[in-house]
């Protein structure tokens, strides 16, 4: 870590001890940020946390669908975003009011959203998942039971084929990190590495899944890169992972799969980089920017994220 780092980390510690505040931060954030959480997750392993947190302040290193859900489960706490801009293209691409005109399309389903959506959203839906538990969520619906999937196209249809069901309508969204892998690349890489085991995120599109070894959540990846055997596996994901799974072990090797275009850096998640040091210290300095949620709202969301962490 540089000089400049060390001090604002220094700093970041204070702060969290002055104010009674914890920092929750998701695996996609750099490894300097990584370094000043108290607790790094998976999406719902930061929903699950952020419930039970016991502290003033919540500042969330990631993005603003994350932030939102901790100040759902949270409404009495102060919940801080270093950088509100933020955002997310899954949560982008499902707009709450163009989502209340498509479901009122289907009557009769139950509504099942990823955690990457807005409050809005959520306060339109039965049931959040994340990658983690999108098949039991899906599972714990009778199968007779039609269900609207919002808005990962690509995690709707991975599930929908794992179960077979097709009463399942899919909202048309996509992640702009997790689409941009290439196959050519990924099937090269493979044939360069023959004892690889390859993981993928079920964000990315059927034909990169297909290619894969082992498909899970940012969490699930981890936990299968410690067991398996292998000591090489190419990782088809946002690479911020590769700073938690280089920790946790050292002697294996991990080999990002590249994008399409290399030179966009797509399998950078371009918002959670924008979580800094330097905005993280101003945020808790000014205790600001925060989330405020209208109270309806919030309700109406909180119901369908408690029915999500009840399924896990
Ligand atoms: P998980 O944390 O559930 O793996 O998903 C990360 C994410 O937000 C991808 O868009």
């Amino acid at each position: 870590m540089n000089v400049d780092n060390s001090a604002l980390t220094a700093r970041i510690e204070t702060l969290k001890r002055e104010k009674r505040a914890v920092i929750l931060a998701h695996y996609y954030t750099t490894p300097e940020v990584q370094a000043v959480a108290d607790f790094l997750g998976d999406s719902l392993a930061l929903a699950v946390e952020a419930q039970s947190v016991d502290a003033d302040i919540i500042l969330f290193a990631g993005v603003h669908f994350m932030a939102e859900t901790a100040k759902v489960l949270c409404p009495d706490k102060k919940v801080l975003i270093p950088c509100p801009e933020a955002g997310c293209s899954l949560a982008e691409s499902c707009d709450a009011a163009a989502f209340a005109a498509f479901k009122a399309q289907y009557p009769g389903h139950t509504v099942v959203s990823y955690v990457n959506t807005t409050v809005g959203v959520k306060a339109l839906t039965d049931i959040c998942c994340t990658s983690s538990n999108a098949l039991k969520v899906v599972e714990s619906i009778p199968a007779e039971q039609p269900i609207i999937f919002a808005p990962d196209r690509n995690l709707g249809s991975y599930v929908r084929k794992l179960t077979g069901r097709e009463n399942m309508v899919l909202w048309d969204g996509a992640c702009h990190v997790h689409e941009e892998f290439s196959l050519e690349k990924l099937l090269r890489l493979k044939r360069e590495h023959p004892a690889a085991k390859t993981v993928v995120h079920p964000e990315c599109r059927a034909y990169i899944i297909e290619a894969a070894d082992f498909v899970g959540s940012t969490a699930a990846i981890l936990d299968y890169c410690g067991r398996s055997d292998a000591e090489e596996f190419i990782v088809v994901t946002e690479s911020g992972i590769l700073a938690e799974m280089k920790r946790r072990y050292p002697a294996k090797r991990f080999i990002p799969a590249p994008p399409d275009d290399e030179s966009c850096g797509c399998n950078d998640c371009r918002y959670m980089k924008m979580v800094t040091l330097e905005n993280i210290v101003a945020c808790l300095e000014n205790e600001a920017p925060g989330i405020e949620l209208d109270e309806a709202t919030r309700r109406a969301a909180e119901r369908s994220i408690r029915n999500m962490i009840a399924i896990r």
